[in-house]
């Protein structure tokens, strides 16, 4: 087993909050075994440019409640390419980089594994605010990230119940629905529209007018980024947009459309999820230490587990119909049921959510 001196750790993709909190933990738990830190700088980006710092536990205790993330992040199309790889290498090996922490969503971990495949040890720690990575139950910064938008629609509400309004508000969550869904429930919205589950666009207009016959004031709608409207001839258009003036016309109930965009990745993390960024952080460096590779900690059923990437790549590309070919020909018949549990479990709950958040929008 190589034995392990120093490591890197850096943050890549969209930002999320509580991605500080790991780095601290890391760091942490890191120096306190003995191993020195490093920060890369930008992502991917950071290992290919050479844009290495010493992190120090005063340095990241300073930063272990800020938003966003402090060692910086983007998503690296060069890293991609073996030029770029090689570079990533030569930098590792410039600074005696023994071993990666790479914090982040899907693209963070493909990139994870090609360093591992190139003999740098590299684990994956869970930060992305969509939640949309379908072999963990959870990601650094979804519950900061619904805690955002739930405080947003509030906003919302109380202006419409003064202006007897609707208000169709777009939130993030790529084709994940997940943050859409949970604050639609949270927030008391009259209609959810996700990418999971296809919009009944009728009920939802009829149940906007009978609780506006009904009295009902103030209206919420909640649409995520990855619903769409079909206006033929290949044009697509976003469906809060679309939906905002159906609405009004269909309903006579005023109706507003505003998109929060990425205001829903900033701020302070929550507790939860400076809780699981630690937790995630701790078990990665465990992992480094036990001569581990290639392996993303995930949450299952509340315990902080490894899983091997590619299998959790794969189990992502199986929900959400991008296997490809050959994508499966290694595993066995029992891994295969494994991952086919992962996504009914993951099917089931949104299932669940969405007859919750429609059986109490009256
Ligand atoms: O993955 C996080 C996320 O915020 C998505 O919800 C959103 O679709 C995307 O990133 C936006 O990416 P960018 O910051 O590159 O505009």
């Amino acid at each position: 087993m190589k034995d392990i001196k120093k490591i890197g750790v850096l943050t890549s993709g969209g930002d999320a909050p509580g991605m500080n909190a790991a780095i601290r933990a890391i760091t942490d738990k890191a120096l306190e075994e003995g191993i020195e830190v490093v920060g890369i700088i930008g992502g991917y980006s950071g290992l290919i440019n050479d844009k290495i710092i010493p992190l120090t536990s005063e340095f990241v205790n300073s930063i272990v409640g800020l938003g966003g993330t402090r060692l910086y992040s983007d998503r690296c199309l060069e890293f991609k390419t073996e030029e770029g790889m090689a570079k990533a290498i030569a930098t590792c090996k410039k600074h005696n980089i023994d071993a990666i922490i790479a914090i982040g969503g899907d693209g963070t971990f493909r990139g994870a594994t090609d360093l591992s495949l190139r003999g740098i040890p590299s684990i994956g720690v869970t930060g992305t605010i969509d939640n949309d990575i379908t072999a963990t139950d959870y990601t650094v910064g979804f519950d900061t990230a619904m805690n955002t938008v739930l405080g947003a629609l509030e906003r919302f509400s109380d202006t419409c119940e003064s202006h007897a309004r609707c208000n169709v508000v777009e939130v993030m969550g790529r084709d994940c629905g997940q943050i859409a869904l949970m604050t639609a429930i949270a927030s008391g919205a009259i209609a959810v529209a996700i990418p999971e589950v296809p919009f009944n666009e009728e009920e939802a207009i009829e149940r906007i007018k009978k609780a506006r016959a009904a009295g009902k004031r103030g209206m919420l709608v909640v649409v995520s980024e990855g619903v769409f409207y079909d206006e033929g001839n290949g044009i697509k258009v976003p469906y809060g947009e679309y939906f905002r003036a159906k609405c009004e016309a269909e309903t006579g109930v005023e109706t507003k459309f505003a998109r929060l965009a990425h205001m829903v990745r900033g701020g302070h993390p929550t507790l939860r999820d400076r809780l699981t960024a630690s937790r995630m952080g701790v078990k990665a460096v465990e992992l480094i230490e036990e001569g581990k590779s290639n392996l993303v900690v995930i949450e299952e059923d509340g315990k902080y587990v490894p899983m091997d990437i590619v299998f959790a790549l794969t189990t992502d590309r199986m929900y959400k119909n991008k296997l490809k070919d050959g994508d499966l020909d290694k595993y066995s018949a029992e891994e295969i049921a494994q991952m086919e549990a992962i996504c009914q479990k993951r099917r089931d709950e949104i299932e669940e959510l969405y007859k919750i958040a429609n059986d109490i929008a009256i």
